[in-house]
């Protein structure tokens, strides 16, 4: 960590780092109950500036909803103590993590009745792919399905959802491969284990949509947005294995991996085996937006 002395926000107060501890016994650290957020701050000529602020916090708000959990914080105060952490650690671009964890205070699966912890991280942060950001990447999909709201919300953003995305990253490293693509349980692409997945065939972008097994990203949205913005045809919906291998381009866009070209899935060239010409220019208008060149989508910034 670049900052000696980093201060996170914990139920309310701004603490050193290393004060910020919780006991072992924790409810969500045993069984994976706790959820969060994953938000990017950038340096900008102004300054810096927070990436789509609000519809982060609103989506922490629906996971805890969904889970029942009570949060204890109206969603302006958890806006207002995520600029706080960014502007008291004087972070430039830094990755901001929101969570909210049930405590120790009964052992058990039960989370009725249980105390809610809420903390606020922000760690410098650079490309998640690192050199992959320009290049792009190689892909395996995985033998591990992505697991479908039957059997857990997949739209909430939840740390036992994780151990599935894990587990699908550390098969794809093993075999050599940069990241995973996970299929949904019915067979069709899903999704990367933290970033949604896009291709172009025939200048066209093709994405899974509302029937798939995904993280509604925001990146998406805002892919969706520039794209349609841009005069690029959009098509939400499943989409079979075989037509990543016959895509012209394909990449992966999040929080963390923002838009990262995939260039490789399973040993077969995406295209050409290159960066495709319309990953390109939508990674360069990603850029522009979120370092506040493009005034177009100046609302998507909260300057800090
Ligand atoms: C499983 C999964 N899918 C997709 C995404 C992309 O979502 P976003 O663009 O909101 O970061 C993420 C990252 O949060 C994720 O963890």
């Amino acid at each position: 960590m670049e900052n000696t002395n980093p201060k996170v926000w914990l139920n309310g107060k701004m603490l050193d780092y290393a004060d910020a501890k919780v006991p072992i016994l924790t409810h969500s650290l045993q069984y994976g109950s706790g959820i969060f957020e994953g938000i990017r701050a950038y340096k900008t000529k102004k300054g810096r500036a927070i990436f789509r602020l609000k519809d982060h916090v609103k989506r922490f708000f629906e996971t805890a909803k969904i889970y029942s959990m009570e949060l204890g914080y109206r969603p302006e105060e958890i806006e207002s103590a995520i600029i706080e952490v960014v502007k008291v650690n004087k972070l430039d671009s830094c990755y901001i993590r929101p969570f909210a964890f049930y405590g120790d205070d009964k052992i058990g699966m039960s989370t009725s009745n249980k105390k809610v912890s809420v903390f606020i991280a922000a760690v410098p942060f650079g490309a998640y792919f690192g050199s992959g950001l320009d290049k792009g990447i190689r892909c395996k999909i995985s033998s591990w399905r992505r697991i479908n709201s039957e059997i857990l919300p997949i739209r909430a953003k939840a740390s036992g959802n994780y151990i599935n995305s894990i587990i699908a990253g550390n098969e794809a490293h093993a075999a050599g491969f940069d990241e995973a693509i996970l299929l949904s349980c019915n067979g069709y692409v899903a999704e990367g284990p933290g970033e949604n997945i896009f291709l172009v065939k025939n200048g066209r972008l093709l994405t899974p949509g509302e029937e798939s097994d995904i993280l509604f990203g925001i990146t998406r949205y805002s892919l969706i947005e520039m794209a349609k913005n841009e005069g690029i045809e959009v098509r939400e919906g499943s989409i079979h294995k075989e037509e990543l291998y016959i895509a012209d381009e394909a990449f992966f866009a999040g929080t963390a991996a923002e838009i990262t070209p995939i260039t490789n899935i399973d040993g077969i060239s995406i295209g050409n085996g290159k960066v495709g010409p319309i990953t390109a220019r939508l990674a360069n208008e990603y850029r522009e937006i979120v370092s506040g060149n493009n005034t177009k989508y100046k609302n998507w910034l909260t300057e800090v």
